[in-house]
């Protein structure tokens, strides 16, 4: 019994909440749920970052939509990694069932089911708005990394990007990727390039090419063009509460370079446009990814740095960032080490390796007078975790086993009907629904080779070149009247993010 009370002292000292916060769920101690030791997180320390982490099927998922929920009611706005395409259930208040009548009033609630704002995203265009990037804000280190090319290649990637911002020459989707490739391995472009850029040879541009294709035929080359995302719309409120924006990436789950590089572009992005923030009282955006061991898969050391890098700054900026995978190995050291808030589920110890895993996630956590880590770790239920976060001064807070609040939503993707209609009639559908072709490198050198050939034949009939003026000019107000020149800026500063990471471009917010 005096450690009933010790215990429930020492989690209301250690997960005091003056201030707005998230509250997690309560205590438990010795097989008990302790309802009044309430275990809170602070929504100022979100920006300190986080990992979820657990075996299948402990609730990482839905500890997830559990955070998401209450920072959507609290107006913060939420970007959301949708790995299964299950997540849209958010949008529905979720069933009374028995279960979740249970966990509620085993909390001391009464359970109120809710529905939040959200908005559907996805990289084909097919499971909700088209969520794009051009070329260009990819850059020619990311695009490397999604092609899967060596050094030289790589290399070859970065001498057209330069030649294409030296001539002005927007790079917006693959054609335009393409057609300067072409141009300068076997086009007009090939001796131009010679001196000041070195040459391309055949062998390595049709590597890539050969690559392009490959990603054109997996039905994945939309994803490349206009309208770009623009991530102002990550920042939406509806009535007060901030929009969950979820991004499906079920139908592109076998291609992570893809969307790992396309998510870090956009981190990048945020970063390199948003000011100083300071310490607010709740952060600005959450960004969530959910398997995030797929993220860090195979990624390059260049690659790791730089999102390592971009997890280190974005902070100052008010954004927080949490991820959640199966053990906390799966995220490299360096931005573990950064994750200063942990909700870790249970466990398993069946094999060698998971007795490997647990011993070293053992390790992570600080000593505890109410727990053995390591048994708690194995024996947690399900929608049970252990949990320590920062506290208001940013110190640790006590290890706590937490049995967690059920999401008031519905758990599972919404109904057919209710989806087609969400998405129907959402405004980003509106915005990003229809592609567009506007004037960019594939078109401006066409015009050009067009051009030249015409002017052989002309200069082969008279020995005075005429009509050339005219036709410059047309083109040259296309391009300056074309949109991509106009956000030209924005694009840089993304594609900067493979390049030249940390010039920044001026944005308001
Ligand atoms: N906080 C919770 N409240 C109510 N049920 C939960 C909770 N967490 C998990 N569950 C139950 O456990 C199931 C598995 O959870 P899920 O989040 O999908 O696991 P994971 O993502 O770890 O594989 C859910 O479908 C749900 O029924
Ligand atoms: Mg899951």
């Amino acid at each position: 019994m005096a450690d009933k009370e010790k215990f429930v002292a020492k989690i209301q000292e250690s997960y005091k909440a003056d201030a707005p916060h998230i509250y997690l769920g309560a205590g438990v101690l010795n097989k008990e749920i302790v309802a009044e030791a309430k275990v809170n997180l602070l929504l100022r320390m979100m920006n300190r970052h986080g990992l979820v982490a657990g075996a299948t099927g402990t609730g990482k998922t839905r500890t997830l939509q559990v955070l998401a929920e209450q920072l959507s009611n609290a107006g913060v706005p939420v970007f959301m990694l949708d790995v299964k395409g299950d997540l849209s259930g958010l949008n529905a208040p979720g069933s009374n069932n028995l279960k979740l009548e249970e966990r509620a009033s085993a909390l001391g609630f009464t359970y109120k089911p809710d529905g939040f704002p959200v908005e559907i995203y996805s990289l084909s265009g097919k499971k909700g708005a088209p969520m794009r990037a051009t070329i260009l804000e990819f850059g020619p280190v990311m695009l490397a990394k999604i092609l899967d090319l060596n050094d030289t290649q790589t290399g070859t990637l970065s001498v057209l990007f330069k030649y294409a911002d030296d001539h002005k020459l927007p790079l917006v989707d693959l054609s335009d990727l393409k057609k300067v490739l072409s141009y300068l391995s076997e086009g007009p472009g090939k001796e131009e390039i010679k001196e000041s850029y070195g040459k391309i040879s055949t062998a390595t541009s049709g590597t890539i090419l050969r690559k392009i294709a490959a990603i054109e035929q997996q039905g994945l080359g939309n994803i490349f063009g206009e309208p770009s995302f623009d991530i102002d719309d990550l920042f939406q409120k509806t009535d007060g509460r901030g929009v969950i924006s979820l991004l499906n990436i079920s139908d592109v789950q076998q291609q992570p370079a893809l969307y790992s590089t396309f998510l870090m572009s956009l981190l990048a992005e945020i970063y390199q446009t948003m000011p100083e923030a300071g310490d607010l009282d709740k952060p600005k955006l959450v960004f969530f990814f959910d398997e995030a061991h797929l993220l860090f898969k195979d990624a390059p050391k260049a690659f790791l740095e730089q999102i390592e890098q971009v997890v280190r700054l974005i902070r100052s900026k008010g954004i927080g960032v949490f991820f959640c995978t199966q053990s906390p190995l799966d995220i490299p050291e360096t931005v573990l080490a950064q994750l200063g808030n942990r909700i870790q589920h249970a466990l398993r110890a069946f094999t060698p390796n998971d007795a490997e895993n647990l011993r070293k996630t053992v390790k992570t956590y600080p000593r505890s007078d109410f727990y053995e880590i390591e048994e708690a770790l194995i024996s947690m239920g399900i929608g049970q975790a252990l949990v320590t976060v920062l506290n208001e001064k940013g110190i640790p807070t006590e290890v706590a086993v937490t049995h967690l609040t059920p999401p008031l939503a519905m758990m599972g993707p919404l109904p057919q009907a209710d989806f087609n209609s969400l998405t129907e009639h959402s405004e980003m559908m509106q915005k990003y629904g229809a592609g567009k072709d506007s004037v960019s490198a594939h078109e401006i050198l066409t015009e050009r080779m067009n051009r030249n050939a015409e002017e052989e034949a002309l200069q082969k009939e008279t020995p005075e070149p005429r009509g050339r003026q005219p036709k410059e000019k047309t083109m040259a107000e296309q391009i300056l009247s074309s949109p991509v020149t106009k956000e030209i800026g924005r694009q840089v500063v993304r594609g900067l993010f493979g390049m030249l990471f940390g010039t920044t471009t001026k944005r308001r917010r």
